[in-house]
This record gives structure tokens, sequence and C-alpha cells, in this order.
């Protein structure tokens, strides 16, 4: 019988892509092969749980973006998050959270609160009163920088100062900022937490998370991975380093579109709180510019007129920029995060670190610069042709 090559380096020549491997469970070579797996003198595959080619290969690819050791890759960002907390967390531990994080993190606070974890939220402009609110059983301290969606900015150095008062472990979820502006571990970070969601996938099509750190923590993370079974699928795995390819010129795109525009949006009278970290307007804009590189990410928040009513019109009136959740995709994409992301809050807690009824959120995409900024331009004179308030 001829010999069937193998697929994936068939003759020995490497694909261009890389392979979807769809297999739930992989044929042993030998009763050896079996032990030097299970006792871990080999990497290999056995079970879709425990791993999967094409998936490791994205974790290398992320792992080399965050300048990490290794990272694991799973099944959406709150999977992520969900598995780094269950992974470090016990019974009587305390965590301090910062305001805002991405509003599923409450909800995910709620069970752990069930469980015995005690929990501060602190909002992220006091991150400076940090060490107040250490306690003994202080074991993870977890924030965004900038922030989703108020894009506020938190000192990574001075927090890692702060965990290492309490002996606790710093997690930084990098989903806004991007490993092409801001390297958390190189800051001092344990944990970098990812939606690749977002902007690592950054094409609206697929579903995941990542955490970046040493390979201690990998290993410790995959033991929950396994555990638990929020394993990526090979072919969102696919995708996600499909877009990976992009990365690097997406972000430029973005982060280029970004400043742009947030320029413009400063002379704009029906603007106010007008969040962008590459302003110097921006009360954190010294601490980003020493922390974030290459710019300062595609994101930006800000208040139109004065209710709602007013962000709902400005929204309505955009063409190009499409009214959606989500962010980091090609396209733009605006929303009114206390109406979507930030629901899984009560409404009081929404708006008591300033996530205002009438806050939007803009997620830059990679159109041309002068496309997007007709279209704001023309959204602006819709809403303001008549009184603001009139919708
Ligand atoms: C900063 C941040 N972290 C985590 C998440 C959760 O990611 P996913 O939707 O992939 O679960 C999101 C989602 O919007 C986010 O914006």
């Amino acid at each position: 019988m001829p010999k069937i090559p193998d697929p994936l380096t068939p003759y020995g020549n490497r694909p261009m892509v890389t392979p979807i491997v769809n297999a739930v469970n992989y044929e042993y070579l030998s009763f050896e092969v079996l032990r030097q797996i299970t006792e871990g003198e080999i990497d290999g595959y056995t079970y879709h749980r425990d791993d999967n080619p094409t998936v490791r290969q994205v974790e290398h690819k992320i792992a080399a973006l965050e300048q990490a050791e290794d990272c694991i890759v799973c099944t959406s960002g709150m999977a992520a998050c969900t598995m780094m907390y269950l992974s470090y967390l016990s019974a009587g531990d305390h965590l301090i959270i910062f305001h805002d994080t991405y509003g599923a993190n409450f909800k995910v606070s709620l069970i752990l609160e069930r469980f015995g974890v005690e929990i501060t939220w602190l909002d992220a402009n006091d991150s400076g009163k940090v060490n107040e609110y250490l306690r003994p059983n202080t074991k993870m301290i977890f924030l965004e920088t900038p922030s989703n969606p108020l894009c506020k900015i938190i000192d990574i150095a001075s927090m890692r100062q702060a965990a290492d008062a309490a002996g606790a472990l710093l997690v930084v979820d990098n989903t806004f900022a991007t490993p092409y502006h801001q390297n958390p571990l190189q800051l001092g970070a344990d944990l970098v937490v990812h939606s690749a969601t977002k902007a690592l996938g950054g094409h609206n099509d697929l579903m995941a998370g990542a955490i970046a750190g040493s390979k201690e923590h990998y290993n410790k993370l995959w033991f929950t991975r396994q555990a638990i079974g929020t394993t990526l699928d090979a072919y969102s795995a696919f995708l996600l380093d499909r877009g990976l390819k992009t990365f690097e010129l997406r972000s430029e795109a973005m982060t280029h579109n970004a400043q742009k525009i947030a320029e413009f949006l400063e002379s704009q009278p029906a603007v106010s709180h007008l969040m962008y970290p590459g302003l110097a307007s921006h009360p954190g804009h010294s601490i980003a510019a020493k922390q974030m590189h290459r710019g300062f990410g595609g994101m930006l928040a800000f208040d139109v007129g004065e209710a709602e009513e007013d962000a709902r019109r400005f929204i309505a009136a955009l063409h190009t920029i499409r009214h959606a959740v989500s962010l980091g995709a090609t396209e733009s994409l605006i929303c009114i995060p206390y109406l979507t992301t930030m629901l899984y809050l009560p409404p009081e807690r929404r708006t008591t670190f300033g996530v205002n009824t009438n806050t939007v959120r803009l997620s830059m995409g990679v159109e041309p610069f002068d496309q997007i900024l007709a279209d704001l331009k023309q959204a602006f004179e819709c809403i303001t042709r008549g009184s603001l308030k009139n919708a």
C-alpha cells in the first residue's frame, strides 16, 4: 500500500496556512508514546479538551505579541477572566477590581461572592488610593487600562507595588490597549487577559479569549481549562490565526484614525467628557504616554449633548460607523454602553463611575479616515440642526 503523506506536512512541505485540526481525539502511535505524553516528557495531542494543534499555534503567536513565556486560549474573553479567577482565588480571599472593567465581570463577581470570595470595587480614578483597600487576604488586583468603556488609565507599575505589598497577583485585561500599544507583563503584571474576539481576531467573526504569562501560570490555567472544557474550537482558532496576520496593520490604522478623530471631536460643541488617552486633556495622558507605545489605541468615549436622546439621534444619523457592540474590528462600531455593555450592572452602578445615559463608545475601524470624518460631521450637523434634545 502506498505511504499516505502526513496531511499536516505533506511530503515535508509546510502548508502556508495553519491547518484546521478538527479531531476530538488522536490515535496513539504506541503505549510508549501514551506514557511519554502522560508523564509530560513530550507535547502530544490526545483529546480536544486537553489541547489542539491549531489552538496551540495561536497561543504561541499571542505569547510572542505579549512577550510572554506562554499563553492559553479559550472560548471567550469572559471564559478567560473566569478561568483566571477560578485558578487563583479561593473562599476567604480578597479581590480588588477597578471600575470600569467590562460589565460582565460584575456578573462573575456575584458568582465569586457566592463561593466566598471577598470583593472590593474601586473607581479607576481612585487607583492612587489602592493601598488603603489592601487586606492581609488580598490575593488579586484586576484592572483594565485603558478601561472599557471610559478609557480611564491606571499606572500598571504602581499597581505592581501595591500587589507586592499584599503578596497579590496583578492581572491586566489588555483588550482595549492591545499588545500593539501596551505590554503589561513588561510593566509588572503577572498575567494579561484578552478578549481575542476583539482586535486580535479583528473581523467580527470569532469569539475567543487568551491569558498570557509565565510557563508556570500557563500550567495552572491549563489545569483549569482541561477540567472545565473551555478549549477553543479549531475553526475559531484558524480564524484567529488569520486575523493575527494583519493585527499590526489594523492596529496602526485604528490608532491613526482614533487620534485624528479625537482631535476633531475636541472642537465639537455637542461633545463633552471626551476620553481618549492620546489627548493632552485626558487626565491619564502622561501615564498612558509612559506605558503605551506607537499611539493610544482605537477606542474613544464621549458624551453627546445632554441626554440619552441626543446620543440616540447621533448614532441613528451615522452611516459608515455601525451601531453595534464589540470592538477592535475592521468596521468602526459605536454604541451607548449604558444600554448595552453595561447592562450587566444595576443602573445606579453604571452612572456612579461615569457611564452616563448619553455616553457613547466609539471603536475605530480601518476605513479611510476621510470617510469616518465625513460620517461624523454629517451626524453632528443632523443633530444640531434643531435643538439637541428635540428628537
Ligand atoms: C475589555 C473586555 N474584556 C473582556 C471582554 C469579554 O470578552 P468576550 O465577549 O470575548 O467574552 C470584553 C467584551 O467586550 C471586553 O471589552
